[in-house]
């Protein structure tokens, strides 16, 4: 007897879908979860967003702010973001320069999308951010990883080598997941570099730009305007506003390539929430005074874990600048997955340093946007644990 031929179920995505799962850096898990654990794995503030920013989200949606906004985002956020960056880096900026995002990482894929073709080669100093190579895998880009300087610092000279060749630099300024800042001599240097490579694009991500350290100098991207036609820049509220649940970001660019950024972006979003572009607008009016208490409150915890770690046996850190993670070096047998596991049982959830690039395996990182209670206990734990690995 003829059976009916069973049809085949499809469980392959596209293309696309599949080079991001086989390149992903990614562990699965953090580690089995252990009742009680301590997380010092997110990347999240521990403050929530401040009030004023909330009751401006209510009353917009009270004030029957729910229908679509304009493909393009508000044209008042657009023009407030325009002059918030035009009065902090003293450059021209205009409305036509900003492209507003569904937060930062839909600003970096956008633009990324918008401006690299499959095969272009995308040079990326690490250790970094994981979402950038996902988004050059998504697209069939090629990365060249660069790894950076023992101390901490671009490898300025292996950029220029690669730099005809390559389409776009990626950098991470203040550093996910190293917690360092770029010294301004590199900023300028890389500005030079742009200058000699005029098809050579930098996508600066500067998601961390309001936390730093110790009244050290940041330098933006956005200040180095001989090159500035070649920059693009991508910032959210996420982290300087306590609001990664919002969804908000934005991208600076040429009004031209900010065009085509906008492109992809609605294209792949629509438009943006209403209410939460009218609640960002109250965002951007936060006194200088609360921004810097927050860096404040985020370098004393920074402060919490230098003291710590720096005297653990076979633990070694470049101190954390800015962001608030820490990325110590453990000199262990054991790789960076199966020491994030020996963590987890241990009961304090980190990131594997390998998922940030190939330098960063034997390294963890540590985040310390929690409370410090929960950092004092989780690093506690962290201190036993790492005594039984190196
Ligand atoms: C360096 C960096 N860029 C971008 C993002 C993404 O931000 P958002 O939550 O706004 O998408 C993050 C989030 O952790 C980040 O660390």
């Amino acid at each position: 007897m003829e059976t009916a031929a069973t049809p085949l179920l499809r469980t392959t995505g596209s293309t696309a879908v599949e080079r991001i799962i086989s390149s992903s850096r990614r562990p699965r898990s953090l580690g089995a979860k252990k009742p009680g654990a301590v997380s010092l794995a997110m990347g999240e503030p521990d403050s929530g967003t401040p009030t004023a920013i909330v009751e401006a989200a209510v009353n917009a949606l009270t004030s029957g702010r729910t229908r679509y906004a304009p493909m393009a985002g508000s044209p008042e956020l657009q023009h407030a973001i325009a002059k918030h960056t035009a009065a902090r880096y003293s450059r021209p900026t205009e409305s036509g320069n900003i492209v507003l995002t569904h937060g930062g990482s839909g600003g970096l894929a956008a633009t990324m999308l918008a401006l690299v073709n499959p095969g272009d080669r995308i040079l990326i100093p690490e250790p970094t951010y994981s979402l950038y190579a996902d988004h050059a895998a998504m697209i069939g880009a090629e990365v060249i990883w660069v790894p950076n300087l023992a101390d901490g610092s671009l490898d300025l000279d292996t950029l220029q080598q690669e730099a005809a060749a390559a389409e776009m630099i990626v950098l991470c300024n203040p550093g996910n997941p190293t917690g360092r800042v770029y010294p301004d001599s590199d900023l300028h240097r890389l500005g030079q570099l742009l200058q000699d490579n005029p098809g050579l694009l930098l996508l600066a991500d500067e998601a961390y730009a309001d936390i730093t350290f110790d009244g050290g100098a940041f330098t933006s991207a956005l200040t180095l305007v001989d090159a500035r036609e070649q920059i693009i820049c991508c910032s959210t509220f996420s982290k300087t506003y306590a609001m990664t649940g919002w969804r908000l970001g934005h991208v600076v660019a040429p009004v031209q390539l900010a065009e085509k950024i906008n492109t992809i972006h609605r294209t792949i979003n629509g438009p943006l929430s209403t209410f939460v572009q009218d609640a960002a607008m109250t965002a951007l009016e936060t006194p200088d005074a609360d921004l810097q208490a927050a860096a404040d409150s985020y370098q004393q915890r920074r402060d919490v874990v230098v003291d710590l770690l720096s005297g653990l046996p076979g633990v070694e850190m470049l101190p954390p600048q800015g962001a608030f993670y820490a990325f110590p070096k453990i000199n262990s047998a054991l790789t960076s997955d199966e020491m994030t596991a020996r963590f987890a049982e241990a009961g304090v959830l980190v990131r594997s340093g390998s998922e940030f690039g190939p330098s960063g395996e034997g390294h963890i990182r540590i985040s310390f946007a929690t409370d410090l209670e929960s950092l004092q206990e989780g690093l506690a734990r962290f201190a036993s644990a790492v005594k039984e690995m190196v």
